[in-house]
This record gives C-alpha cells, structure tokens and sequence, in this order.
C-alpha cells in the first residue's frame, strides 16, 4: 500500500506562484508516489473570513482549478472539500481536550498572522484552527505533509496531539505525520516585499495570462542604485534575480555575474524573467482552459473526493472513539 500525502490550501482566494513553489510542485512530483489527498479547506478559510462567505464559497471551486491546472491527475489523486468531511469537525473536539491554550498561543504562525489580520483578540475557531489542522491531516492517516515553512508550527503541534493519544489510549491508531518542506525558501513579493501574498497586493496568481503575469515582471522592483544600464548591480538585493533563482536556475550563475559588471540591464533582464515563468505557466493555462469550460466535471472530481474522505474519516472517527472508550 502507498503511503498517504495530505496538503491543502485555505479558499480564501486565488492561488499564487508562491503557493506554487511552496507546495503545489511537491503535490504534482510526488502524486504517483503517494496516495494524495488535497484539501479546499473552506472551514480554515472561514476562520479569517467568516464574514465574507461568498468569496470562500466561489474560492472552493478556483482553488480546486488551480491544483489541477498545474498537473494534480484527478484520476489518481483525491480532492476534498473540508466542510463536507462530519470526521474532520468531530476529530477536531477531540483533539481540542489535548491541547492547552497557551500551546496555540505561543504558536508563532498564529502570532504573525494574528498581527496581520490586527486581532488583538481572537475568535476561538482562530485560536485553534492549528487542532483542526490535526484533524485535516489524521481522518486518512497522512504520513507526508508537504507544505511550505510558516506550517512548521502547525506541524509540530500535530505530531505532539498524534503522539499524546496514542501515548494516552494506549493506541497505535494515528500516524504522527512527517513535515515535507519545500526545497524551495518563501518566495519573495515582486514589489519587494519579504512575502508574495494574495492580501499583500503583490502576487503572481496561476490563473494570470501571460500579459498580465509581462506587465507584473517589468515593474518589479530591482537594485535601487542602478540607473543607467553599464551600473554594477547587485543581484543579492533583486527581486527579479531572486526569481531567477528560483524559476531559471540554468542561468542564474551567469546572470549574477553579468548584473554585477553592469553588462545586462534591468529590462532585458526582467523580459528573461517573463518569458520563463510564461514558459512554466503556459501549460497550466492549456488544462486551466479545459476544466473552467468543464465546471461540471470539476464538482465531480469535488464530490467524489470527499465521498471517499468521508468513508476512511468515518472508519478513523470510530477506531479514535474505541480508544477513547466513548463508543457503546
Ligand atoms: N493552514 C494551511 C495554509 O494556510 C492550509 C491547510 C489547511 C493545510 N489544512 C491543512 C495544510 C492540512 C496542510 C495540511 O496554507
């Protein structure tokens, strides 16, 4: 039997390239190798954005393209809409006994994003949506999580709830899941700032054609003290030479060294750039096509999903209540 993935991302909204180097590269590499389960977890997106619930409602179906535009094949992978999983909301209760307030309040993630979102207070589904995450992750025994690295502490909580119940009950029901990181570091906004985010007003979004995805190219910001084209440049302070990196690895070397004797400019450069990421993103644009004119198969591939994640989160629910001694 294969070993089981499960990732997913919040609907709150249009995926990004960020998400893409983050994690939708691992899913796509990895989909022949593991069972996976991708989550549209419409009931985290609800978390921030409860009072918006048409924009995670038209999300669940965006995010969905968005995983199979990049090459996720609906035939062997499982895609699962959160709220429909009953498993997940009951795993959630149980988990939430075996975790202490102060443990998700010294969550740095939830910290950061809590400044983000200015709550000096918290809801309660805020606060511990981290335990949900458990649940997310334990109702099909996922062994491999591949996420990008503000998950670290979400990870680390779950694998300490996995190991606290079966330590507790005496059990070897739950897998402690491994946190796959991507090999690729946060990917950098265009307009310079330390994060690509949808809320950030700086993102690449997979669904962006290939004027559009120009236009944000050329106007990155790059090294500041370059004004005419024959300046030294300073790749390590670009924006554009980070996506280099990144999204044109062959030539990055020679494009460092070029910029630094002031041999290339930044235009030329930054049409390098576009073309390459058009060049990756081309393809998602080919099947991206094929599944908004195939909306009815997409919500097929949503409900057969979740039907089956709602068959092995039923069976998981049971063995945890055995073990809790809650079943009669
Ligand atoms: N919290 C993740 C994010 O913000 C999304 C997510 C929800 C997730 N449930 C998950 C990721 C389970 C991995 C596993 O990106």
């Amino acid at each position: 039997m294969k070993k089981r993935i499960l990732t997913g991302d919040r609907t709150t909204g249009k995926l990004h390239l960020g998400h893409y180097v983050g994690s939708l590269q691992s899913r796509v590499a990895l989909q022949h190798e593991y069972d996976t389960f991708i989550l549209l977890a419409d009931v985290q997106a609800l978390t921030t954005h409860f009072e918006n619930p048409s924009l995670i409602h038209q999300s669940i179906l965006d995010v969905a393209i968005d995983n199979l535009s990049v090459g996720l094949d609906p035939n062997i992978v499982t895609v699962v809409q959160q709220s429909a999983v009953p498993a997940i909301a009951e795993l959630t209760i149980f988990y939430s006994m075996l975790t202490t307030v102060n443990t998700l309040r010294h969550n740095p993630t939830i910290k950061s994003e809590a400044a983000n979102y200015g709550y000096d207070d918290m809801t309660y589904g805020f606060l511990g949506y981290p335990v949900s995450q458990t649940a997310d992750i334990t109702f099909c025994k996922a062994h491999l999580v591949p996420v990008g690295e503000d998950q670290i502490p979400h990870l680390e909580l779950s694998r300490k709830i996995v190991r606290r119940f079966n330590d507790l009950y005496q059990a070897e029901v739950l897998i402690e899941p491994q946190i796959m990181l991507s090999n690729c570091p946060r990917l950098v906004g265009l307009d310079g700032n330390a994060k690509m985010g949808k809320s950030l007003g700086n993102a690449v979004y997979l669904s962006d054609d290939a004027d559009t995805v120009s236009k944000k190219v050329m106007s990155a910001v790059t090294d500041p003290s370059r004004i005419a084209k024959t300046d030294p440049g300073h790749p390590e302070i670009c924006t554009v030479c980070a996506y280099h990196k990144v999204f044109n690895a062959p030539e990055y070397e020679d494009i460092c060294t070029q910029c630094r004797a002031g041999a290339i400019g930044c235009v030329a450069c930054k049409r390098n750039l576009a073309k390459k990421l058009n060049d990756l993103m081309d393809p998602f644009r080919e099947r991206r096509a094929y599944y908004e004119s195939h909306l009815d198969e997409v919500k097929q591939i949503i409900a057969t999903g979740t039907e089956k994640a709602c068959a092995v989160g039923n069976e998981t629910v049971r063995e945890v209540k055995s073990a809790m001694s809650v079943l009669l």
